[in-house]
């Protein structure tokens, strides 16, 4: 049987620790809830995840250029505060074909002036920010009927 298409879930800087991490903000749920939860989803829509964090942008590029040679259906990326900083971010998400639907728990434009600007939103196919963890699974929503 063929192996169901695959999701790379990616996540950025301090989102190891959720949980902990501004709770008021972003939610008690950690990034494992979330994965646990992201995996039985996924299986339901006949998909596999493949759910990474990393605080270094380099490794956020090179798991972008690894979805492409993989041949992933889409990443669900949450870059956290690169998003609003990172050009070479922005240049990897416009170097690969596969879509990108970038994610937030809360909703950067409602926030600080400086979350306003998104790099990966410029390039994303989509963005789904402000409704916590449960983000997650609409982007994984949206990524299996792309
Ligand atoms: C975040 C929003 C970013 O502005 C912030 O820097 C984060 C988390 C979110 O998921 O709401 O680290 O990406």
């Amino acid at each position: 049987m063929a192996a169901p298409p695959l999701v790379y879930v990616l996540n950025g800087p301090n989102l190891n620790l959720l949980g902990m991490r501004e709770p008021e903000i972003y939610g008690s749920d950690t990034l494992d809830d979330i994965a646990g939860r992201l995996e039985d989803k996924a299986k339901a829509l006949g998909l596999a995840i493949d759910m990474r964090q990393s605080n270094h942008e380099g490794h956020l590029i090179d798991w972008l250029h690894e979805a492409q040679a993989k041949e992933a259906k889409a990443v669900l990326l949450n870059a956290g505060a690169l998003t609003h900083t990172s050009l070479a971010l922005y240049d990897a998400v416009r170097a690969i074909r596969t879509p990108v639907i970038e994610v937030h728990l809360s909703n950067p434009a409602a926030r600080e002036g400086f979350r306003h600007h998104s790099y990966v939103g410029m390039v994303a196919k989509g963005v789904i920010a402000g409704f916590g963890a449960l983000g997650y699974e609409l982007a994984l929503d949206a990524a299996a009927r792309l």
